[in-house]
């Protein structure tokens, strides 16, 4: 479980979160929509420590890791899986390399579990027949794929996804959201989106907040999103895309 209990941050002089609060449960798969900018991404990275809030507190299965140093952060972070917007793999690589390359450098996997690990995650994201592959011959939604295997070969609890279908065409969208559902159906994870997309929501998250102006404006379950009064989220449920 992930909770930020009344987090604030500021750069510079512009405040980003003004006393945010809000809770992941285990095997649940919560969105956080909002606009362009409004600091989604930068949510993710205090659920990570990768940074470090100005008052309140970021805690993980109740462990409080707002003042945990690299070495202690190093095992919480091994609970989550994070898939970058970009998703951050290596061009020069191929798809089994990149999927390995973790398990290699960092826990130092005898060969035959890596081949094991890798193998099991190309068939979980329907990578068969694009293992000798490189980065740039496949299409978006399949790197996409390729980068949800590697953050889930650690076998996390939680996996973090920083909008996961930006940029992707509505069909490789859509599966993309359903890989994300199976995973809790199929595996007990729970997930993290992060997104500026309302659809995304609605396909996958079993609840959202609403990040606006820097404070959490809604909370609930995606149902829910409908009943809202909110200026702001009547606006989106009309306009679908959030654009600012
Ligand atoms: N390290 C930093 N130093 C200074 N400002 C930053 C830093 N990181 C983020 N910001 C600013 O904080 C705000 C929130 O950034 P963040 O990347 O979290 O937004 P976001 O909601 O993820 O946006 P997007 O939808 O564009 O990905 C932005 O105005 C950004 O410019
Ligand atoms: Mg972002």
């Amino acid at each position: 479980m992930i909770e930020l209990k009344n987090v604030c941050l500021s750069f510079g002089d512009k405040q980003i979160l003004k006393n945010i609060s809000l809770k992941v449960q285990d095997n649940t798969i919560k969105a956080i929509l909002g606009p362009s900018g409004v600091g989604k991404s930068t949510i993710l990275k205090l659920m990570l420590g990768l940074i470090k809030p100005d008052c309140g507190k970021v805690l993980v299965d109740d462990t409080d890791i707002t003042s945990m140093k690299e070495i202690e952060l190093y095992e919480i972070r091994r609970k989550m899986g994070m898939v970058f917007q970009g998703n951050a793999l290596f061009d020069s690589l191929t798809i089994s390399q990149n999927l390995g390359f973790f398990l290699r450098e960092n826990l130092n996997l005898p060969e035959p579990e890596v081949t094991q690990r890798v193998g099991e995650q190309i068939r979980f994201a329907g990578l068969e027949g694009y293992e000798d592959k490189l980065p740039e011959s496949l299409s978006g939604g399949m790197r996409k794929r390729v980068a949800i295997g590697r953050a889930l070969i650690f076998k996390p609890h939680m996996i973090l996804f920083d909008e996961p279908t930006a940029g992707l065409d509505p069909v490789s969208s859509k599966k993309i959201l359903s890989l994300i559902s199976e995973l809790r159906h199929n595996n007990n994870l729970g997930a993290v989106i992060v997104t500026h997309i309302i659809d995304d929501v609605f396909h996958s998250a079993d609840c959202v907040a609403v990040l606006y102006q820097g404070e959490i404006i809604f909370d609930d379950v995606t149902e829910k999103l409908h009943d809202s009064q909110h200026p702001f989220i009547r606006s989106i449920l009309s306009d679908k895309i959030l654009e600012l």
